[in-house]
């Protein structure tokens, strides 16, 4: 699979996906272009020392959203990606974008959508919420991407417990090293060329044992 990722910031999960190909964890894998909605950000550091080419293409370069979505589309597609993986990636993905780029695309979430998803659940206030709201069990989403924020088919969930007297960095902290476990575990069972109907019902049968127990 040639695979294209969205950041927009740290980029610990580009990370881990760039560590695993590295490692031969994921020998299904290469990663052919890391695209950034923000110029100077770490990820782009690390995708540079691993040797990923790099593109920048910020909203204040485009007239409108939509023109910079096609051409965030259009750098993906031209890669040769087949899936784009965002990772980190912080902003809605507009039709131009599916209009460029044909192949799947496929958005990791730090909670169990649909539960915290939606406009304004990134970061730090996704485990602010789940705080506030009581919830005892948190997790790690990872789905098919359409034009309508977090609601895509989900792919792949595991579970967090959440800890009496978590905070918000703790719980996210957790949630993070899942994250890059379960987005490893899942890039290596994704076919290239499948439908995502396909692949639905092959994730649904669960990574391994090992990528789907709960954390406490
Ligand atoms: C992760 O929690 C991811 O699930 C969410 O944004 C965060 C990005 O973190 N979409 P990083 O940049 O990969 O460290």
């Amino acid at each position: 699979m040639r695979l294209a990722i969205l950041v927009s910031g740290r980029g610990s999960n580009l990370a881990a996906v760039l560590n695993g190909i590295r490692d031969r964890r994921l020998p299904n894998v290469l990663a052919v272009l890391v695209v950034s909605n923000r110029p100077a950000i770490p990820a782009l550091d690390i995708a540079a020392r691993h040797g990923v080419p790099t593109v920048v293409l910020d909203r204040a370069s485009f007239g409108n959203a939509g023109a910079r979505d096609a051409a965030i589309g259009l750098a993906v597609s031209n890669s040769g990606a087949d899936v784009a993986l965002l990772a980190g990636y912080d902003q809605l993905l507009r039709g131009p974008y599916f209009d460029k780029f044909a192949g799947r695309t496929i958005n990791i979430h730090p909670s169990l959508l649909p539960r915290h998803g939606g406009r304004g659940m990134m970061g730090a206030a996704v485990h602010a919420a789940v705080l506030a709201s009581g919830d005892v069990e948190t997790g790690v989403t990872i789905h098919e991407v359409t034009d309508e924020l977090d609601a895509g088919p989900v792919l792949a969930q595991v579970r967090v417990a959440v800890q009496p007297g978590d905070t918000a960095e703790g719980l996210a902290a957790r949630v993070r090293a899942v994250e890059h476990r379960l987005l490893v575990s899942t890039l290596r069972s994704l076919p290239a060329r499948d439908s995502p109907s396909d692949l639905s019902g092959r994730m649904a049968a669960g990574p391994s044992a090992e990528d789907a127990r709960v954390d406490a």
